[in-house]
C-alpha cells in the first residue's frame, strides 16, 4: 500500500475537530532489567530502568502504538540466596516479599508495566528450558567438565560468592570468591589463598563437575558486524560492547551446582540448575508470553517477537549492559538458526549511575533512597520529575535532597503549580467559573505562545523517541517558564478592568498552554498532568486524547483548583540527609 493512502486510512478527527493524519500505529515492545528479589527497589535503580522505561511506553500509548512492557522479579541467584541464608529464611520467602514489595511500588509510583511477573513461574521454566533445549540441538551448548570448590562439611559446590580468602592480588583477607572489594580487581574463587566456606568455614577442596557451556565464541563475528551498524545506539553502550567483542567473547559455563533455580533439563544433571543470568534474559519472551495467554490471545506475543517491524527496547542500568548486547543477542542468533527466529534488540538505552549524596548506593551501607520509604513520606510526581531531570542518560548523576527540595519548590511549586492555580484561579473568578469563549482574532505574542506549544509535540516526541528523556522534559518545561512570561507581558490581571477581551484572549491561550503542558508532562508526571489537564474544562482521558494539544472548548466549566504540588520546608532536605547510612 502506498504510504499516502496508509496515512489517508489512520486519520482521524482530533478534539477540535481538526483532520489529523497519523502513520499507522507501531507495535513497540519494552523489556525493563528483571530486580533481583533480594531487597526493596531504591532510587538509582528507579532512575536506571524503571522510570526512563515507564515514560517511553506511555508516551507511545499516547501516540496511539501498541505497546507491551514487561519484566518480573528475578528470583534466582546468589543475591537471593545469600539474603536467604543472612536472615534463616528461605529463598522463596525472600523472593515472596520483595516481590510484593516491587508490584506495591510500580504501582504507587505510577510505573505501568503490562505484566511484572517473576522468574518462579511454571510457564517462564518451561519456555526457558525450551530454549536450552534449543540451543543444546544446535551444537551451540556442550558439556565440559570444569573445577570448582567443594565444601566438605556442608557437602556442596559452593557459587564464587560463598567462598572467602585472601586476595591473590593485594593480599587483603577478606576477599570474596567472584571479587575483591579492597582492590577491586574480578577473581576466580581457585585463585584465592586460604580458602575458607561462608557456610561451614571448612576449607573448600577443588573438584570435578560436569557442566554445560554456551558457546559464545561463535558469535563474537556475527555480534561485531551487527553492533557496529546500530547507529542509534547510545556511544557508551556500543562503544563498551565493541569493546568487549574486541577482546573475544569466551564460552561461559550456563549451569550450576545449586538447587534454587530452573533444573538442567538433561537426564544425570539433576541437582543442577540454569545459570540465573542465562535463564533471567529469557524472561522477556517467557513474559511475553504469560501476558498474551492472560489476555486470552495465546498468539499475541508473536507481534512483538516475530514481526520484523516491532522495535524491541532494553532499558537497564549500565552494569547489565554485556547481558544484553552480547549473550542475549547471541541466544537469539542461536535460536534463529535451530529454526526459531525471534526479534533482535533494536535499542539498549542502559543509563549510567545516580549516585546519592555523592556516593555509589550500597543496600548494606543504607545509603540509598528506597522506595517503600519515599512513597510513605512524600508523593510520586516530585520524585518522578527530579529523577528524570538528572537521569544518567551519558554520565553519571548526582541526587541531593536539598536539590530535591529546591527543584520542588522553584520548579514544579512556582513554575508549573503556580501557573496552573493562578490562571484557573483567575479565569474563574472573572468568567464565571468558565473558560472563556475562543477569540476570533489572535494577537502576535497569543498566536506564538500557542504555536510554541504545538512545536513542542514534535521536538519533545523526537527526544523521547531517541530516548534522550531529559531533554524531552527540558523542552516541555521551558513552555511553562515562557507561559510565565507571556502571562507577565499580557498582565491580565490589570487588562481585565481596562481591556476585558484582551485579558479574555490571554486567558484562553494560558489554559490551552496548559492543555498542552499538561499532556507533554505526562508521561514524566502521570499522578499530577491529568489534574491539570481536567482544571482547564477538558474531560474523559488524558491518554486517550493523543500526543497533541487538547483545544480547550469555550464556556468549559473550570472545576475548583487544588495545589499540584505541596511546598516543601529546608527542614525536609535535612531529615532526609540524616537517613542516610544508618
Ligand atoms: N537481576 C539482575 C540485576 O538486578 C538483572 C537481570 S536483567 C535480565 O542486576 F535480563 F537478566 F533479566
Ligand atoms: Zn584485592
Amino acid at each position: 500500500m502506498a504510504e499516502a493512502d496508509e496515512r489517508k486510512i489512520a486519520a482521524r478527527l482530533d478534539h477540535a475537530g481538526r483532520v489529523r493524519f497519523r502513520a499507522m500505529p507501531e507495535t513497540i515492545l519494552v523489556c525493563v532489567a528483571w530486580p533481583y528479589a533480594n531487597t526493596p527497589l531504591h532510587a538509582g535503580q528507579v532512575a536506571g530502568a524503571y522510570l526512563p522505561a515507564d515514560i517511553f511506553a506511555r508516551y507511545h500509548r499516547m501516540r496511539g502504538n501498541r505497546v507491551l512492557m514487561v519484566s518480573g522479579s528475578d528470583a534466582h541467584g546468589t543475591p537471593i540466596t545469600v539474603r536467604a541464608e543472612a536472615e534463616g529464611s528461605t529463598p522463596e520467602a525472600i523472593f515472596e516479599r520483595n516481590h510484593q514489595s516491587f508490584l506495591d511500588t510500580f504501582a504507587r509510583f505510577g510505573v505501568s508495566f503490562d505484566l511484572f511477573t517473576s522468574t518462579n513461574t511454571a510457564n517462564h521454566r518451561r519456555v526457558a528450558q525450551e530454549m536450552f533445549t534449543r540451543l543444546l540441538e544446535a551444537g551451540y551448548i556442550y558439556r565440559a567438565t570444569q573445577t570448582l570448590l567443594y565444601d566438605p562439611k556442608a557437602e556442596r559446590f559452593l557459587p564464587d560468592r560463598y567462598v572467602e580468602g585472601t586476595c591473590p592480588k593485594c593480599g587483603d583477607a577478606n576477599a570474596r570468591g567472584d571479587q575483591c572489594d579492597n582492590c577491586g580487581s574480578t577473581l576466580d574463587a581457585l585463585e584465592l589463598i586460604n580458602p575458607r566456606s561462608r557456610l561451614s568455614n571448612a576449607t573448600p577442596e577443588p573438584r570435578a563437575s560436569e557442566h554445560f557451556f554456551l558457546k559464545l565464541s561463535a558469535f563474537n563475528k556475527r555480534l561485531t558486524e551487527w553492533v557496529s551498524q546500530q547507529t542509534h545506539w547510545r556511544p557508551a553502550v556500543k562503544n563498551f560492547t565493541l569493546g568487549l567483542l574486541r577482546e573475544g567473547l569466551h564460552d561461559r559455563a550456563i549451569t550450576r551446582d545449586i538447587d534454587w533455580g530452573i533444573p538442567v533439563p538433561v537426564t544425570g544433571f539433576e541437582g543442577k540448575c540454569l545459570y540465573v543470568w542465562f535463564e533471567a534474559v529469557i524472561g522477556y519472551l517467557s513474559a511475553s508470553i504469560e501476558w498474551a495467554e492472560q489476555h486470552g490471545v495465546p498468539e499475541a506475543w508473536k507481534a512483538c517477537w516475530e514481526e520484523p517491524t516491532t522495535r524491541t527496547y532494553y532499558f537497564q542500568g549500565k552494569d547489565n549492559v554485556p547481558f544484553h548486547t552480547t549473550i542475549w543477542p547471541a541466544m537469539l542468533m542461536g535460536s534463529a538458526d535451530a529454526g526459531t527466529t525471534l526479534n533482535l534488540p533494536y535499542d539498549v538505552p542502559a543509563n549510567q549511575y545516580v549516585t546519592m549524596s555523592g556516593a555509589k548506593a550500597s543496600s548494606s551501607r543504607n545509603w540509598a533512597v528506597w522506595m517503600p520509604d519515599y512513597l510513605d513520606r512524600h508523593d510520586p510526581d516530585p520524585l518522578r520529575y527530579m529523577l528524570s531531570a538528572v537521569m544518567p542518560e551519558t554520565s553519571d548523576s548526582d541526587f541531593t535532597w536539598t536539590e530535591y527540595v529546591r527543584r520542588n519548590n522553584d520548579e514544579l511549586v512556582a513554575t508549573w503549580g503556580n501557573l496552573v492555580n493562578r490562571v484557573v484561579t483567575f479565569t474563574r473568578r472573572n468568567f464565571d467559573g468558565c473558560a472563556p469563549a475562543k477569540p476570533a482574532m489572535l494577537a502576535d505574542a497569543s498566536q506564538r505562545m500557542l504555536e510554541r506549544v504545538d512545536a513542542t509535540f514534535a521536538l519533545a516526541g523526537n527526544h523521547i523517541e531517541a530516548v534522550q528523556l531529559r531533554a524531552a522534559l527540558q523542552a516541555a518545561f521551558a513552555v511553562a517558564q515562557d507561559a510565565n512570561r507571556y502571562l507577565d507581558d499580557r498582565a491580565p490581571w490589570s487588562a481585565i478592568r481596562t481591556d476585558r477581551e484582551s485579558a479574555a484572549e490571554t486567558l484562553w491561550v494560558a489554559l490551552n498552554v496548559i492543555s498542552g503542558l499538561s499532556t507533554l508532562l505526562q508521561p514524566f508526571m502521570p499522578f499530577t498532568s491529568p489534574k491539570a489537564w481536567a482544571l482547564v474544562g477538558n474531560t474523559g482521558d488524558l491518554d486517550a486524547a493523543g500526543w497533541q494539544r487538547s483545544e480547550v472548548t469555550g464556556g468549559a466549566a473550570l472545576p475548583e483548583p487544588a495545589p499540584l504540588f505541596v511546598k516543601l520546608d529546608d527542614s525536609v532536605a535535612a531529615e532526609e540527609k540524616a537517613r542516610l547510612g544508618t
